[in-house]
């Protein structure tokens, strides 16, 4: 995600319980979601899928949007490969240019699904900044909706002003939080899912473990949950949905794909780096985020002795994009990354990666549940 606290917010603040949570969310103000609660994590996954997804995954991915690096050649890929691909509104500069991309984007996939209507073709999704220093958003939110984008995934604020127009339409709003808090007021906002950046993701990410994020709102939510932080594998992304979650939010993986808007360097960095070559620190954006130390270097800076800076630094309007540039963000999953294939190789070896994946745990569970194992 590319923002975390609401101004003026305390991450390290008390917040409700579960159970006060629980009582709270299957009030009058829940929006149906007391049935959802109830339903719990042992609902059927697709079942718990809006419509938009139900059936039309080739495995349980969205593709995470990613400032400069994702852009219509790599998103396309994606959703034609079967993972949901996205793209930040602000990567179309200008303003203008996302109108074309929502076209082509639009059009490629729905030609695809009319050539072959067997075919999973995933929907694709665009990431909004909900934050007072986008001054795009109103402009950007209302393309989206000309073009009746299928999910939007709002970053920083309860969304409000973005649910309502989307959900006239059918659309779908996935809201990324790091905290308890920040899952609650999103509920409460009305969006549909909910995307958890957890410790050691890419980009500006949060600091919590995600089993005890996941766990802490599985005990209040039975509805869409998206799990991020350092998912590079099929094995990562089964593990995924058995902590409780239902798709995995995989971006830097997704940085080293032959599609991505990224510098050759920037694919051999992330191909290069492990997990101890990432630096979190909010010096770059204001809001704490992980970073490549390597390019940190490269731009001049010692990653050892950055100054330190706080919110008021974040800008999402149309300028300042240095950081994100020439400072490039990864996650603590790039020691595991090795090449820059074609987007649907990757999917490809992330699908068998999944199924041996499977294969395994299905000997461990038999073994654990006191059956001869094979
Ligand atoms: C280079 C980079 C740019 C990112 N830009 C954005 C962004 O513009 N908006 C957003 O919501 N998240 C952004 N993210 C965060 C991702 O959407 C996602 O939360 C993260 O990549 C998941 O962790 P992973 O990289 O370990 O897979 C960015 C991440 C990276 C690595």
């Amino acid at each position: 995600m590319i923002g975390l606290p609401e101004a003026g917010e305390d991450r390290g603040a008390w917040h409700p319980s579960g159970r006060a949570a629980r009582e709270r969310l299957s009030g009058a103000e829940s929006g149906g979601r007391e049935r959802a609660v109830s339903d719990g994590p042992e609902q059927t996954l697709s079942g718990r899928l809006p419509e938009a997804l139900r059936g039309r995954l080739a495995l349980p991915v969205i593709c995470a949007p990613m400032f400069i690096v994702s852009g219509p050649e790599l998103v396309i890929a994606q959703c034609l490969s079967g993972v949901v691909g996205s793209f930040p509104a602000l990567n179309a500069r200008p303003a203008a240019l996302l109108d074309e991309w929502l076209t082509r984007i639009t059009r490629t996939l729905a030609e695809a699904r009319a050539a072959d209507p067997s075919r999973k073709v995933a929907p694709f999704a665009v990431n909004q900044i909900v934050h007072a220093s986008n001054d795009r958003l109103a402009q950007d939110v209302e393309a989206c909706v000309r073009h009746r984008v299928p999910i939007i995934i709002t970053s920083l604020r309860a969304p409000d002003a973005v649910i309502r127009p989307v959900h006239a339409y059918g659309g779908v709003v996935f809201h990324d939080v790091t905290t308890v808090r920040h899952a609650e007021k999103a509920l409460e906002a009305g969006v549909d899912g909910l995307i958890l950046v957890c410790a050691g993701a890419g980009g500006h990410a949060g600091t919590l473990s995600p089993f005890a994020l996941v766990g802490e709102i599985r005990r209040f939510y039975g509805g869409p949950l998206i799990l991020s932080g350092a998912i590079t594998s099929g094995a990562a992304i089964l593990a995924a949905q058995a902590m409780g979650a239902d798709l995995a939010y995989m971006g830097t993986r997704f940085i080293a794909t032959r599609e991505a808007n990224a510098a050759p360097a920037y694919k051999d960095m992330i191909a290069g780096s492990a997990a101890a070559d990432i630096l979190y620190t909010p010096y770059f954006t204001g809001v704490p985020g992980n970073y490549l130390t390597p390019s940190i270097r490269a731009a001049g800076l010692d990653p050892e002795a950055l100054p330190v800076r706080d919110k008021a630094a974040m800008n999402f309007g149309s300028g300042g994009v240095k950081a994100w540039r020439d400072v490039w963000g990864a996650g603590q999953g790039v020691g595991t990354i090795a090449d820059a294939p074609a987007t649907a190789d990757l999917v490809a070896h992330l699908a068998r990666e999944y199924a041996a994946a499977r294969g395994r745990m299905a000997g461990l569970s038999a073994e654990y549940a006191g059956e001869a194992v094979p």
